[in-house]
């Protein structure tokens, strides 16, 4: 499973990028507000970054034209940035125009498999089903993820299933099992990963015993 991490602070992604753990990176509007940075300026950066890493960046057009305008102009800032666009009728209809011109495409804010399956149509190269903020209205985000990735494999469809709006560790697991293909996460999220309470108190022991010994590598 690829994991991307879901931020605009340039900090955490060095971070990530350095421990080795990252496959790509997805930006939001709310993101690019928390960072306080310009949006263009701060793609850029984030992509010189993670040189040949997918680097989501979102058009806020409503409107097919200004989204093609705005997805244009974002391609162009460097080879890794893929447009992200909303499950409208608009953006659907951007992403088709996207993939026919071979620029890779993030179709977002999808809840339902149908969606799903309309954005693979048009040949987005990933999909973003939030299953926080579904389980947030008393839905059970992951169950999309298991119909999205039904629908996908009986088709063949190539889009890839890129969890979004990953609130804690079981969201993964979860997705992991399922078979999706990326988790999008917070930084803080991804190095709870890293963490188990038998795996420090094991180190603590090692090297408490190793002390003991009174020798030295
Ligand atoms: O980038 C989209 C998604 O991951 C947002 O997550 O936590 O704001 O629902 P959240």
């Amino acid at each position: 499973m690829k994991f991307f991490v879901d931020t605009a602070d340039t900090k955490e992604i060095k971070e990530l990028r350095d421990l080795g753990v990252l496959d790509g990176v997805t930006t939001n509007p709310s993101l690019i507000l928390k960072s306080g940075r310009d949006f263009l300026e701060v793609v850029k950066e984030i992509c010189d970054l993670v040189p040949g890493l997918p680097v989501s960046a979102e058009v806020v057009a409503m409107d097919y034209n200004g989204m093609v305008q705005q997805g244009e102009k974002l391609s162009k800032i460097a080879k890794n940035v893929v447009i992200k666009l909303p499950l409208t009728e608009d953006g659907i209809k951007a992403c088709k125009y996207f993939s026919e011109k071979g620029i890779k495409t993030n179709v977002t804010l999808c809840f339902s498999a149908l969606q799903a399956l309309l954005a693979a149509k048009a040949g987005a190269t990933y999909i973003s089903p939030f299953v926080g903020r579904h389980d947030d209205v008393g839905f059970d985000g992951m169950a999309l993820i298991r119909d999205i990735k039904i629908i996908y494999s009986n088709y063949g469809y190539k889009t890839e299933i890129l969890v979004a709006s990953v609130r804690h560790p079981i969201h993964i697991l979860e997705a992991g099992r399922i078979g999706a293909d990326v988790c999008t996460v917070p930084a803080s999220t991804i190095k709870q990963l890293f963490k188990h309470p038998l795996t420090e108190n094991g180190l603590k022991k090692f090297l408490e015993d190793w002390e003991k010994t009174g020798q030295k590598i």
